[in-house]
């Protein structure tokens, strides 16, 4: 059976680079965007690739054409482009918190706007958002990822239904950590288990897959922010003053 084609941002490093080397040895036919110009151009044997933003809607919608040209219209769409640090009051870095919100939230809608027309048209696609357990609430060290990734959550809960009913399906994937240049200087107290690249991968081609509506992995992950999720608010308010200066070995 002749496998789909799978667009990827983000494809450059870490967990999107992981997923489009075990898409290509699964047969899969790539499209790869990203920023970094030296990474992306180590992966142009396994795919066509096209340095560009994912801020810059414009050059996205033309680099997802000539990508088109390349490898043909695009069946599945892996939004993984994304930035984060953390944010620890009372540094509140409104900068970063923009930058996380145009590369996590606008990113993505960008990349989403550009091969929607095309999905559409063909009454089917597979839009997979990588948003981040970090969404699920208000985490105090990464305030501003977390209210990026909330925000990417509940974007693409709201594009599910209209979409549904022209024939595309919307995969939110919240991966716990993963050892990558985002997670290389947290500042953790105790060293914290983190999925290599090549492991999260693996749980997002399963996704990919699959399509399920959410995915989060791994399972240890999943219980313990599933019972952060629905615990009451103060409780969690409580749960956070003490974990805050237990968990960093920065000021809280
Ligand atoms: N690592 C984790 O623990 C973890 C957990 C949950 C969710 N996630 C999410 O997983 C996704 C991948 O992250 P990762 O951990 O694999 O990080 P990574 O190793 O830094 O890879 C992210 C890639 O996206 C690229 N990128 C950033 N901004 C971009 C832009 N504006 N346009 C195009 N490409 C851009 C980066 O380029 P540069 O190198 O130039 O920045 C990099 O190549 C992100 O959405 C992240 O939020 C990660």
């Amino acid at each position: 059976m002749i496998k789909p084609t799978v667009l990827i941002t983000g494809a450059g490093n870490g967990i999107g680079k992981a997923t489009a080397l075990a898409l290509y040895a699964k047969g899969y036919k790539l499209a790869l965007i990203d920023r970094d110009v030296a990474s992306l151009s180590k992966l142009n044997a396994i795919g066509a690739i096209a340095v560009c933003s994912v801020t810059d809607s414009s050059a996205l919608t033309l680099a997802i054409q000539s990508l088109e040209t390349q490898v043909g219209p695009i069946d599945i769409l892996v939004a993984c482009a994304g930035v984060g640090s953390l944010t620890i009051v009372p540094d509140l870095n409104i900068p970063d918190l923009r930058q996380m919100i145009e590369v996590n939230l606008i990113g993505v809608a960008n990349a989403i706007e550009a091969i929607l027309p095309g999905m559409i048209e063909r009454k089917r696609g597979h839009i997979v958002g990588i948003a981040s357990v970090a969404g699920f609430r208000g985490l105090p060290w990464m305030i501003s990822y977390s209210a990026s990734k909330a925000a990417l959550i509940a974007y693409l809960e709201g594009l599910r239904p209209g979409l549904k009913r022209r024939g595309i399906t919307v995969t939110t994937v919240c991966p716990g950590f993963v050892r990558t240049a985002i997670t290389q200087d947290t500042p953790f107290r105790t060293p914290v288990k983190m999925l290599t690249p090549d492991q999260a991968a693996l749980y997002l081609v399963r996704a990919i897959e699959r399509r399920p509506r959410d995915y989060v992995f791994p399972f240890s992950t999943r219980v313990g922010m599933t019972v952060l999720k629905i615990v009451p608010n103060r409780l969690f308010d409580w749960m956070m003053d003490r974990a805050g200066p237990r968990a960093l070995t920065s000021e809280f």
